[in-house]
């Protein structure tokens, strides 16, 4: 038993080292097979026959199935799907799956591993279908906000990267990806939440897989409201309020009300009472932060006049407070024994005076205790003696200012009379007492006065008419049509600028031009409606920022410049200019040259045209190139082209060619019987210059000019060879002509010899030289030829000749100089604007006029 135990267990062992050396192998071997995910029933992965003998059986049919005979593995109606698989994993480009399988006839225990490949099969998902962004109304163009909202796609590779698109923008949004995938909401157009104050938007994010997939989300903006504004108190807000000495806990005394043209918790208003407030007037008095109602917070049981100055502040959201004042009046307790007598002086109404303010001291009312007896003995005195005083006279007490009242200190006063007797004891009581309320009237006695007394705004040009520019604030102390203001300003500003009468407010009406002008200085006034009215004046200066809206201009739009040949590189070939009336980066211009074939540079800033190279007029006469210049102005340069047309001018750099006879030791021979005039050869030579720098002259050059007895002559001009005496015997034999082939450049010549044999002979045979002839003759060969006397026998019909051509000469540059005149005048009047430039214009032209007709 113990043996056979022993014997299986060793099986055992031998069969798992087998099973662990066959993973190794094909772990190691690595048989991979690769699939498309979502496949359906059937389809063919791989055959395990490629690498292992059959029979074939796979451990676990999950997904897969095997054929047993053959190998071949096939999906099953289970869909393997990758993002499923493998949830956590969906990026990882390889997600496989290990099958293991037993192959072979020995039961082979192999794993082999199946490569799902992605599809797009997901969609790209955003977590929210709606993204809400809030914006401000002033936020600047440009601004860009960051959207967290990213739409992920689960597929891998190209099927999961996601490009944004934004629809429905309307041209006020736009939509930029920054670093691949943070995505920007950039704004375009200015917003003003009065006008629009939502945007709804599609925000689209679309794969970069094949037949992409795409996901929307609502992308909603709001525009924001931005507190522009802040509270002030109403010109109604009670500032004087009187309260009976008996009045009742709670009261109502006043409610003071400040207002904000803004909406919502921008427009909220809290009241609160200055810390100045006097600690009686705080334990009497309580004020609602919210209504801004003043109550009694007690009864009050006040024997004696009393004043309460509260100074209550008004707070908005983001607000410096603002403030005013009212003052409570509280009078005494009313007295029943009421014994004074008044015969009022000053106008009154309903037991109160009335006074109009800056007064001198005036007399207001004549006071008399009643006749009962029981007073006599009393005497009448008032409690406040500031502006008031009581003179006693025969019995009666005058009661009169002591000076002047001012309405905008204090509107309404009330004046204490009371009554003194003396007690049976002797001592002193009051037995009486009385208000008597004074009103003061508003004299227009102030002049509105100006915050300040300089107002300077800057505004863009091109603007839009009828654009606010600030708003001009005049107070005035008075009240009532005294202190109602009305603004004006200039009569001769006032087509472009308005005033609004009556809320200050300061606009341009028409469309600035800075570059007409630039700043504009006008007094505006401030006037009450008093009579008669009092006046004060600000002064508002405008200064007007420049925006790019001229593009540089050339002087010229066709420039023609003309450039001797040969010339070394950066000559200054000419120089172009261009107005740009702008100010500042926006008018500061830059020169480029544009397709141009030609060697030519331009100083970027100077406008000067260069060479690059050395110009060669034979192999090119003419260049064109365009010229571009561009301000640099923001956030658009402009530019403009001009077309330069540069000629490049002959300069005599080439000597002339002979080209007949062809070589030194040619040789022609010359019958003794030609007969006089006959042409016998022809000399030819070509220059490759152009003009005068082109025109060949020959010369026969005699070493010894004296005996000149040649019966040969040499035509200057078409250097036909011409028998010009009867050939003698004397004759006979070689004739060798030194010629001297010139042009007509100027200032220097250029020249070439050549030798021209000429045998005279009986009979005409063919013609061979046994040397080359050399010359004996000076060096200096270009100012003998002048001398010679061949170009001196000049006959009649050539001098004819000279003469018409000389006249024709005259002609053609009398019509050139009038031409020149005429082009120099409207060169002129081009270049008005710009003397210098026009100035170099002008020179190249004449001067090359006159070199080319010359
Ligand atoms: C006059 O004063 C009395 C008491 O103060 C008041 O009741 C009355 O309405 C006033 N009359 C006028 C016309 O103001
Ligand atoms: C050169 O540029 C100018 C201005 O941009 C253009 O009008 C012209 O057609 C161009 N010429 C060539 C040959 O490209
Ligand atoms: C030069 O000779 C040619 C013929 O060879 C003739 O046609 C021409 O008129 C001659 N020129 C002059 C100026 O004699
Ligand atoms: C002919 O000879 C002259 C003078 O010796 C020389 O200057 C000239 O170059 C020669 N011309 C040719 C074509 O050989
Ligand atoms: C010159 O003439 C003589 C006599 O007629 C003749 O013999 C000789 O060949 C001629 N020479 C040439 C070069 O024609």
């Amino acid at each position: 038993m113990g043996n056979r135990t022993a014997g299986l267990s060793w099986a055992v062992l031998m069969q798992i080292l087998l099973v662990v050396d066959n993973l190794q192998q094909t772990i190691c071997g690595s048989v991979r097979f690769s699939i498309q995910e979502e496949q359906g029933p059937g389809v063919l992965v791989g055959s395990l026959s490629e690498h292992f003998p059959p029979p074939y059986q796979l451990l676990t049919e999950k997904y897969l199935w095997m054929d047993k005979k053959n190998g071949n593995l096939y999906t099953t109606e289970e869909k393997i799907d990758r993002e499923a698989l493998f949830p956590e994993d969906t990026k990882t480009e390889e997600c496989i799956i290990l099958h293991n399988s037993v192959v072979g006839p020995s039961g082979d225990l192999i794993q082999f591993s199946v490569i799902i490949e992605d599809i797009n099969d997901n969609a790209p998902h955003f977590e929210n279908s709606e993204i809400h962004l809030k914006i401000s109304e002033d936020v600047s163009v440009g601004t860009s906000f960051l959207l967290d909202d990213q739409a992920l796609d689960r597929d891998a590779g190209y099927n999961s990267e996601v490009y944004y698109q934004l629809e429905d923008s309307d041209g006020f949004f736009s939509l930029t990806v920054e670093d691949g995938s943070v995505i920007v909401l950039v704004v375009l157009t200015a917003l003003d939440r009065e006008t629009r104050d939502m945007y709804q938007m599609a925000l689209v994010a679309t794969d970069r897989g094949s037949g992409p997939l795409s996901a929307t989300a609502t992308l909603i903006v709001t525009v924001t409201d931005v507190n522009d504004n802040c509270p002030s108190f109403s010109p109604d807000s009670p500032r004087s309020v009187t309260i009976p000495g008996d009045s009742q806990m709670n009261m109502l005394v006043a409610q003071v009300r400040a207002t904000d043209p803004d909406s919502g918790l921008n427009a909220a208003i809290v009241y609160s009472l200055s810390p100045k407030v006097s600690k009686r007037a705080k334990k009497l008095l309580s004020l609602d932060s919210l209504t801004g109602s003043i109550r009694l917070t007690q009864d009050l049981q006040s024997d004696s006049s009393e004043e309460l100055l509260l100074k209550v502040l008004a707070s908005g959201h983001h607000c410096p407070p603002a403030d005013t004042q009212v003052t409570v009046s509280v009078l005494p307790k009313a007295n029943q024994e009421l014994a004074i007598k008044i015969g009022f002086i000053v106008e009154h109404r309903n037991e109160t005076m009335v006074l109009p303010e800056n007064q001198p001291p005036t007399v207001l009312a004549v006071l008399e205790l009643e006749g009962d007896s029981s007073f006599k003995g009393s005497s009448v005195a008032i409690e406040n003696k500031v502006h008031f005083t009581l003179n006693p006279q025969n019995g009666k007490y005058l009661l009169s200012t002591s000076e002047a009242l001012d309405y905008e200190m204090k509107r309404e006063h009330h004046i204490i009379v009371v009554v003194h007797g003396k007690s049976d004891k002797g001592s002193v009581i009051t037995h009486s007492r009385r208000a008597i309320r004074v009103l003061v009237a508003d004299v227009n006695d102030n002049a509105p006065i100006f915050l300040q007394s300089h107002y300077h705004v800057e505004v863009e040009e091109n603007n839009q008419p009828g654009m606010s520019l600030l708003k001009i604030l005049a107070n005035d102390a008075d009240s009532g049509y005294n202190g109602r203001v009305t603004y004006r300003m200039d009569k001769h500003t006032s087509s472009i600028f308005n005033t609004d009468p009556n809320t200050g407010q300061l606009s341009v009406s028409a469309i600035l031009d800075r570059e007409q002008q630039d700043a504009h200085k006008f007094t505006v006034f401030a006037q009450d409606s008093g009579s008669p009215p009092l006046e004060s004046a600000a002064t508002v200066s405008i200064q007007v920022l420049d925006r790019n809206d001229n593009a540089p201009i050339f002087l010229i739009p066709h420039y023609i410049f003309f450039i001797p040949e040969n010339v070394p590189p950066f000559t200054l070939v000419g120089r172009v200019r261009v107005r740009d009336p702008d100010e500042g980066s926006n008018g500061n211009t830059e020169f480029h040259v544009v397709n141009s074939s030609g060697p030519f540079v331009v100083d970027n800033t100077l406008g000067t045209l260069r060479t690059t190279t050395k110009l060669d007029h034979e192999t090119h006469n003419r260049y064109e190139l365009y010229l571009l210049a561009s301000d640099h102005g923001h956030p658009v340069a402009l530019t403009s082209t001009a077309r330069v047309t540069i000629f490049v001018e002959d300069i005599n750099d080439n000597q002339p060619e002979v080209i007949l006879p062809s070589s030194n030791s040619s040789c022609q021979t010359v019958s003794l019987a030609t007969v006089t005039g006959t042409i016998v050869t022809k000399i030819f030579a070509i220059d490759a210059d152009s003009g005068l720098n082109s025109e060949i002259t020959y010369t026969v050059v005699d070493p010894d000019p004296v005996q000149n007895t040649s019966p040969f002559r040499v035509d200057s001009r078409s250097g036909n060879i011409t028998v010009v005496q009867q050939l003698l015997q004397k004759d006979l034999g070689m004739h060798y002509l030194f010629i001297l082939v010139s042009d007509g450049g100027k200032p220097a010549s250029l020249y070439t010899t050549v030798w021209v044999n000429l045998l005279v002979n009986e009979s005409v045979g063919p013609c061979h030289l046994d040397r080359k002839p050399t010359w004996s003759g000076t060096a200096d060969l270009v100012q003998t030829p002048r001398k010679a006397p061949i170009c001196e026998a000049v006959d009649t019909r050539s001098a004819k000749l000279t003469l018409l051509v000389g006249l024709g000469m005259m002609l053609v540059s009398t019509c050139c100089f009038l031409a020149t005149a005429v082009l120099y005048l409207k060169q002129r009047r081009l270049s008005f604007h710009h003397k210098n430039g026009g100035h170099i214009e002008e020179k190249v032209i004449s001067l090359s006029l006159k070199d080319k007709y010359y």
